[in-house]
């Protein structure tokens, strides 16, 4: 694997590649001293274009404990001030020694368009309303480790589908594993009809739903979704409160979904309007797990595209 672009064009061979190496690395994060020498002397390039909080810092802390070297763009103060373009911020910092680059940017294909034009391997870390291929990977992580297997479960994941990259990323991977996938949300941030197409990977394993409880009834996993109100031209939800009472899931949602069925949140939280404030008690509630696994999937990718592992 040269690059990690999207889940689209990963095998199930590959997913299992990358959770397997991150299951096997994930031991090294509870040592004493949490780092190993096996990237020693390469340099990473972090590029967010967009706010990150999980993404960047464990992708920064992945680097760390394999003892790559990272530099992490700001655009605040850089030469993209004076006009400078994408292209040739990149390919003037690349001359610095970069040896992977890992890029966030609002606008879609923008990952697919370094990979074109640059000879160093390019991480998606999520790009417009496309794709966020590592946090789909660190969530099927998350299940496999906590329900023993991908197959043959019942996923719903609630909320603004149509802006959501995770969600466009879950929806591919879970259904390459072998899962179903349940959508539910405002009949106006679901697929369209051709989108609906697009994600249907086998008949029957991609349902869009526009009555909540049908999506999660008897689900396995529930993963709620933030309304992405930045990527909206023009206000597409009337207010959060409203939100909250249609799609919002509250501890009333807990009776439906199957005894011990995972809540997930690829963060950040909106407490009080995606979930109920009172769901964080909830037993089967895995959210840090997920951002646990986030160090553990982006040392699977580094390595993986790094040294051939
Ligand atoms: N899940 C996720 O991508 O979070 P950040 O935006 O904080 O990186």
């Amino acid at each position: 694997m040269k690059h990690l672009l999207d889940i689209e064009s990963l095998s199930k061979e590959d997913i299992e590649h990358y959770l397997n190496l991150a299951d096997n690395l994930k031991e090294i994060l509870y040592r004493p001293i949490p780092k190993v020498p096996t990237l020693r002397g390469k340099l990473v390039l972090l590029l967010f274009y967009e706010p990150s909080t999980r993404t960047k810092f464990s992708f920064e802390r992945a680097c760390k404990i394999l003892s790559a070297e990272v530099m992490s763009f700001q655009t605040k103060g850089s030469s993209l001030e004076k006009g400078e373009t994408l292209l040739d911020t990149v390919k003037n910092l690349k001359t610095l020694g970069v040896n992977l680059i890992v890029i966030r940017h609002n606008l879609s294909g923008t990952p697919h368009f370094l990979a074109r034009n640059l000879s160093v391997p390019v991480v998606n870390a999520g790009d417009g309303t496309h794709e966020h291929p590592t946090q789909a990977l660190l969530d099927l992580l998350t299940v496999r480790q906590k329900l023993g297997t991908l197959y043959d479960l019942k996923v719903a994941i609630i909320g603004d589908i149509k802006h959501s990259r995770v969600a466009h990323s879950d929806i591919l991977a879970f259904q390459k594993m072998g899962s179903t996938v349940y959508v539910s949300g405002p009949a106006h941030l679901l697929p369209t009809p051709a989108e609906e197409e697009f994600f249907c990977l086998k008949p029957k394993a991609f349902k869009v739903c526009y009555n909540l409880a049908t999506a999660i009834e008897s689900a396995d996993v529930v993963i709620a979704l933030r309304v992405q109100k930045e990527r909206h031209e023009t206000p597409l939800i009337p207010g959060y409160n409203e939100y909250h009472l249609t799609f919002g899931l509250a501890p009333k949602h807990l009776d439906l979904i199957k005894e011990g069925a995972l809540l997930m949140h690829p963060g950040p939280i909106n407490w009080g309007v995606e979930l109920h404030p009172e769901l964080e008690k909830y037993p089967f509630q895995v959210i840090l797990d997920q951002v646990e696994n986030g160090v553990a999937v982006r040392m699977a990718v580094l390595l993986t595209l790094l040294t051939g592992a």
